[in-house]
């Protein structure tokens, strides 16, 4: 639907002059998908999908960053994702690496910290330590929250959650008469994270696919027919544009 359609500088700007600065989504979640189907679509290996979305990530932190987005979530790999070719994974994860080495002295520089959700103990050792690196060195930082999904799932993150308050309830840390949704956020990855506002999943398909079933309650959804590969600075003001123009109501009226 709208991959292709060539946005010039001009449009742009049009376009981030209708974003409300003073309305802007806190939190803005994406699922990152369609690289395999951007390759396929040009002939080219499913990596190669994977390698032109990792310049996308590099973009659309910085937009966001500039923005004043004070959250951003990002799926990367999911706890479903293992099924996939052992080769494929090992792109992926070296993919992972890349993005650290390449983007993380900028992301530091820039008050971002990163931060993570899902079991990364079970990734490659390779792409742990990186990853561990990354999270210790920005732990301080407040500009902004760079919250990456990996080896993530939002079924395996609540049931972890349970296990946890059992774990509490059976040390007498918490007692059961005080389980409430605020308490039980806590054990959660998102602990200290608001929902998103805005989910946003390019790629055309309908679908959560897994992703921060617990935190989406309220959420505004946006979908897009674009390949990730192709999801430039225009698609997220277009995706803030339309949420700017929704009527949340909380279940009320
Ligand atoms: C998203 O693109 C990347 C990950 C899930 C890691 P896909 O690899 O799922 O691309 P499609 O959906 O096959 O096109
Ligand atoms: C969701 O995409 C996971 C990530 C983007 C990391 P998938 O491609 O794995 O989801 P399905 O299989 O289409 O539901
Ligand atoms: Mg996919």
């Amino acid at each position: 639907m709208m991959g292709g359609v060539f946005v010039g500088n001009c449009n742009l700007l049009e376009l981030r002059k209708k974003i409300d600065m003073d309305r802007l989504p806190r939190h803005i979640a994406i699922i990152m998908d369609g690289n395999g189907r951007w390759a396929k679509k040009r002939f080219l290996p499913r990596t190669a999908g994977h390698r032109e979305g990792m310049k996308r990530v590099i973009e659309i932190v910085e937009v966001a960053e500039k923005l004043n987005i004070e959250y951003l979530s990002l799926f990367a790999f999911s706890t479903e994702n293992w099924k996939r070719p052992k080769e494929e994974v090992e792109g992926l994860m070296k993919l992972l690496v890349e993005y650290i080495r390449i983007e993380l002295d900028r992301i530091h520089k820039n008050n971002i910290k990163i931060q993570t959700m899902g079991d990364i103990s079970r990734l490659p050792e390779f792409a742990r330590k990186e990853v561990e690196r990354a999270i210790d060195l920005t732990k301080d930082n407040t500009k902004m929250v760079l919250n990456i999904g990996l080896n993530y799932g939002g079924r395996s993150e609540i049931i972890r959650g349970i296990k946890n308050l059992l774990e509490d309830v059976r040390m007498g840390k918490i007692d059961i008469e005080g389980v409430d949704e605020d308490s039980f956020k806590r054990y959660l990855y998102t602990s200290d994270l608001p929902d998103p506002d805005l989910l946003i999943r390019p790629s055309g398909e309908l679908r959560v696919s897994n992703f921060m079933l617990y935190q989406i309650a309220y959420t505004e959804f946006w979908f897009s027919d674009i390949y990730w590969p192709d999801f430039k600075e225009e698609h997220l003001y277009m995706a803030i544009i339309d949420y700017q123009r929704r009527n949340r109501r909380f279940g009320g009226i």
